[in-house]
């Protein structure tokens, strides 16, 4: 899967328009998964002369290579794009975004998105400056597009201003894995927005160039950090490196302390580069899980001696590295109960309060006398008593003597 990603983020590089479709083609008869195959026939956008005319038969050889924990995931993926498709999904970006945010309710399956209280502070932070005509807003991470829409949305709706046009996308999300890409394209081309949001397929550390080449230096303007804790650190110091961020630019960064980010937490708390804030939040539905998102305002470029761990703080730090990793692994197999979780997470809180790094907790975006605007997220409270109310109104239509 990895090879073909490459494959993809090659060929788009260079301009090259063959080399996506037929790439795509190959996963989808390549996928070990009917209803992934299924979906990828119908949402990947190639062209109608290479279109398979059915549905690819299951391959007689697993040449992507794809794990057990891999096909659960595209399983998940695929009956989400059925449950568009099913419940007439589109039409709007706030369309897609409640989709994502029924679809526990309705198939019983979680995605995993920065939604609730992480959707606020995502939202705050980009409503309150958003991009102009020479910036552009990067995510690392797209899953289904759920954060990428309500960014896109948000850089649409500031962007009425008509001498605020531009010739590229405002949004890039940058996707490691083609399925969840394409399943992204599906859903960012529903909510309208396939103009304004592109999702690039390769890894975070090898697509940082293209930012650059694409969009020029200082051109982020925020960033929202979401592939891998563990590898926030050294995605940040390349775009730092090539000079991408923009002064004042915004990095934010969503998982710190579970399953954590040990070595981005403590250069974004230990340098002078950032202006930062580490919230506290509580995970949507978990609310014994402690999370940090981090919320950091880039005010300079580190100096040499900024970017050395003294020693006893470089072996803490190597060693919760090492922990997130395994903690994160675990997860993926499907291995970790919410008890195991709320340890962990309390476990990191404590090493990082040794290193003297803590957390504020996050309370919420006071209300203006005006109300809330309509485009604000459902913050985990809010989702919750939504969630709530549907299951009764439901339970309401079920007559309990039958
Ligand atoms: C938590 S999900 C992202 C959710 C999304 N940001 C949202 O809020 O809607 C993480 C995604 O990052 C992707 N990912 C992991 N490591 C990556 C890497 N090195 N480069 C690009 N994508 C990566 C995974 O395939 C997965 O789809």
């Amino acid at each position: 899967m990895l090879e073909l990603g490459l494959l993809i983020m090659e060929g788009s590089w260079q301009k090259d328009t063959l080399v996506e479709p037929k790439m795509l083609i190959q996963l989808m008869s390549s996928v070990p998964v009917h209803l992934m195959r299924t979906a990828l026939w119908k949402i990947s956008m190639v062209p109608n002369d290479m279109q398979p005319s059915e549905v690819p038969e299951l391959p007689l050889y697993d040449v992507l290579g794809v794990s057990e924990q891999e096909c659960r995931r595209y399983l998940k993926l695929a009956r989400f794009v059925q449950y568009l498709e099913c419940t007439g999904r589109g039409g709007s970006p706030q369309d897609i975004i409640e989709a994502v945010e029924w679809f526990p309710k309705d198939a019983g399956r979680w995605l995993k998105v920065a939604g609730g209280d992480k959707g606020v502070i995502l939202w705050d932070n980009l409503k309150r400056k958003p991009n102009t005509a020479h910036e552009v807003v990067v995510e690392f991470g797209t899953l289904v597009g759920y954060t990428s829409i309500r960014l896109g949305a948000i850089c649409v709706e500031a962007k009425s201003n008509p001498s605020a046009s531009r010739r590229c996308a405002d949004v890039v999300s940058v996707e490691l894995d083609a399925c969840h890409a394409c399943v992204a394209r599906h859903a960012i081309d529903l909510a309208g927005l396939s103009a304004s949001v592109e999702v690039w397929i390769g890894q975070v550390r090898d697509l940082i160039p293209r930012i650059l080449e694409e969009f020029g230096g200082l051109s982020l303007c925020y960033v929202f950090m979401d592939q891998k804790g563990t590898a926030f650190h050294d995605d940040l110091r390349h775009l730092e490196d090539l000079g991408i961020t923009g002064v004042r630019s915004r990095v934010l960064a969503d998982n710190c302390l579970k399953p954590g980010a040990p070595f981005f937490v403590w250069h974004v708390s230990n340098t002078n580069t950032f202006d930062t804030t580490i919230w506290s939040v509580s995970e949507f539905a978990s609310e014994d899980i402690e999370d940090w998102m981090i919320v950091g305002e880039y005010i300079r470029a580190p100096s040499r001696e900024e970017r050395e761990y003294p020693d006893r703080v470089h072996d803490v730090l190597v060693q919760l590295a090492w922990e997130t990793d395994n903690m994160r692994a675990g997860a993926e197999r499907g291995g970790m109960h919410v008890d195991d979780w709320v340890a962990f997470s309390q476990y990191m809180r404590r090493y990082f309060a040794h290193l003297g790094i803590e957390a504020v907790p996050w309370i919420g975006i006071p209300e203006p006398e005006t109300g809330y605007p309509a485009d604000m997220p459902l913050d985990n409270k809010k989702l919750a008593e939504r969630f709530d109310a549907a299951i009764l109104a439901e339970a309401s239509f079920i007559d309990p003597d039958e």
